[in-house]
């Protein structure tokens, strides 16, 4: 009797093992997913830098009233490379740093974005 206790009780602690080991591993994959941004990719203003303020409703403050620099499409570029805001290389660039690194602005994009606005400073913050 006390040895069928004895193994029920190793089955049981082997079970929590096993449910720890994999509630660990599960939980690795979804809080590291890989950002799929490719620095070799060519990254343009138009298409990708300038949709991110678009989307990331950047353009609620930055609309050439209240807050520099203004990022309304058809402004944005003007403002941003005059105001000196994307000046290479995109990580010492004021533009990703306040993205960043300012509390209030980390939420609104994803990492994935960050990384398409550091890449498109690194590759000369052109406006293609
Ligand atoms: C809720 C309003 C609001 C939104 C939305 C917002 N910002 Fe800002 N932003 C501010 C304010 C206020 C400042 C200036 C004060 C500060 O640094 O916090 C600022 C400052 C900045 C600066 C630095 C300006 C300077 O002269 O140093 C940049 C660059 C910037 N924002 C970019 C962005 C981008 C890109 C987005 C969208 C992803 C965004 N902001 C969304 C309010 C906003």
């Amino acid at each position: 009797m006390n040895q069928k206790l004895k193994r029920i009780k190793q089955i049981f602690v082997a079970l929590i093992l096993i449910a720890t080991v994999e509630g660990f591993s599960s939980c690795e994959k979804d809080s590291y997913p890989p950002p799929a941004v490719d620095p070799n990719q060519t990254w343009h203003f138009q298409a990708d830098i300038q949709l991110i303020f678009i989307n990331s409703k950047c353009v609620t403050c930055h609309n050439g009233v209240t807050q520099f620099p203004d990022l309304r499409s058809g402004k944005s570029y003007a403002s941003l490379s005059s105001g000196g805001y994307i000046t290479p290389p995109g990580e010492t660039s004021i533009l990703y740093h306040q993205i960043t690194t300012n509390s209030a602005h980390i939420p609104r994009t994803t990492d994935a974005q960050k990384l398409e606005i550091r890449y498109w400073i690194n590759q000369g913050a052109h406006n293609n």
